[in-house]
């Protein structure tokens, strides 16, 4: 049988998935749902001392958005968008702490962890809230320096704003690593030109682990009404956005293989993303809007998916797998050339591939499509439209 158990920053999880910080996780008895699928963890919905972020929650607004970035109304695509806002924990600290304490209790019986978020305004917030959350017997805490939403918000200092303000970043996380004893791990925004010497930078200042990454905002218009989809700006995401996450987990892990520790977040759908996030190197993957469509009992499905596909490929455990495709990136200068070549047998002549060529390479012919060798440069557009499998092959030059 596969071992999922993972260890992540000296913690120890049952299995690489958990339940995201967010609606799912808004109260301890969200928090209790996600526990029974069998997830390894749950990141408790954020808690904070800004009064506009509990409020913001009081306003939450959410549409799954088709191919199109159309309301979806019953049918939700693999590829959706959820468009969205939401603020942070409803209730303030002294509310919320008793659920944390609630829950961690409950976990225990299912071997699973409790994860505290917090997110302040004020330096000293910050560092109150871990001490008070650290007291909940968690044994992470992670930093939200990623939620979109203050960015829209004059005034709120949270978040984002934290996350693309890297000087006061490692001022708050240099602080709240020196008020706690457990790790720390730093979620962070997208929204900045390049995470990696700001990780490096985290790490430095105490940071065990980052989280890699909170949501983009975006703008979509109604063009029936000429009206913005629920009102205005909200944050965007969903699993088409996964490419741009696994870059950053892949850069991060190049970068400090063994000194931090990753959970990917931003764009995982199901154990076959969960599985990618591996090979790029995550150790945990957080896991939201797909629970936000098909409900709690999404997240055991995916740890049942990825053990099944560990058996069935004969991994034995996760670092088998963690890292091993983002350790296979070529540099730019070391890709080789290929080419294409076309079955004669098997190439229909429908021409598609003649419409995907800008090289001159691809040729019409009286039976089938053919290629003049010394054009083709092996972009393998041609290999990509061509409806026959087999017509065409891409293979190494020699
Ligand atoms: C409605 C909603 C609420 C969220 N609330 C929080 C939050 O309170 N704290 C936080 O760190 N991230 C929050 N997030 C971000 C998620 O935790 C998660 O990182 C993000 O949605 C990307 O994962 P996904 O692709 O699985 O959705 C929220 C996301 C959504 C959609
Ligand atoms: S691989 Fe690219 S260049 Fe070569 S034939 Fe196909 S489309 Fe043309
Ligand atoms: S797309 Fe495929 S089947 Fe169609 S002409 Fe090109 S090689 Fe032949």
């Amino acid at each position: 049988m596969a071992n999922l158990e993972v260890n992540f920053c000296g913690v120890k999880i049952k299995n690489p998935i958990v339940a995201s910080s967010a609606e799912p996780t808004l109260n301890a008895h969200n928090m209790k749902k996600c526990i029974d699928t069998g997830v390894g963890g749950v990141i408790a919905k954020t808690m904070t001392d800004s009064e506009a972020m509990r409020e913001l929650t009081t306003r939450s607004k959410w549409r799954f958005l088709n191919e199109r970035h159309e309301v979806c109304q019953g049918k939700v695509p693999r590829c959706f968008s959820l468009y969205g806002r939401s603020g942070l924990a409803l209730e303030p600290p002294e509310e919320f702490l008793p659920q944390i304490v609630e829950t961690v209790e409950y976990a225990k019986d299912y071997d699973a962890v409790v994860i505290g978020s917090i997110a302040s305004t004020e330096l000293e917030g910050w560092v109150e809230l871990a001490k008070q959350i650290e007291d909940t017997g968690v044994p992470l805490i992670e930093c939200n320096f990623g939620c979109p939403h203050p960015h829209m918000m004059p005034g709120v200092k949270t978040g984002m704003e934290v996350g693309q303000d890297f000087e006061y970043a490692c001022e708050v996380t240099r602080a709240v690593c020196d008020a706690v004893s457990v790790p720390v791990m730093i979620k962070v925004t997208p929204q900045v030109t390049s995470l990696v010497g700001f990780c490096g930078d985290l790490f430095e200042a105490g940071a065990k682990a980052v989280t890699l990454t909170n949501r983009f905002i975006g703008f979509v218009p109604d063009i029936e009404t000429g009206k913005p989809l629920i009102y205005g700006q909200a944050g965007i995401g969903g699993p088409w956005i996964k490419p741009l996450t696994l870059r950053w987990v892949h850069n991060i892990r190049q970068a400090y293989k063994d000194k931090l520790f990753i959970a990917g977040t931003n764009g995982a759908y199901d154990w076959r993303d969960v599985v990618m996030f591996i090979m790029c190197g995550a150790h945990i993957i957080e896991m939201c809007s797909a629970v936000m469509v098909y409900g709690y009992e999404w997240l055991g499905k995916q740890v049942k998916g990825l053990e099944k596909f560990m058996e069935e490929k004969g991994y034995q455990n996760l670092d088998e797998m963690r890292g091993i495709a983002s350790d296979a990136a070529l540099p730019y200068s070391e890709m080789p050339p290929e080419r294409a070549k076309v079955d004669p047998e098997l190439c229909t002549n429908c021409g598609r591939c003649l419409k995907a060529c800008f090289y001159q390479a691809m040729q019409p012919g009286d039976e089938a499509t053919w290629v003049k060798e010394e054009n083709c440069i092996g972009c393998g557009g041609c290999y990509s439209v061509c409806p026959v499998p087999g017509a065409i092959t891409i293979s190494i030059r020699q």
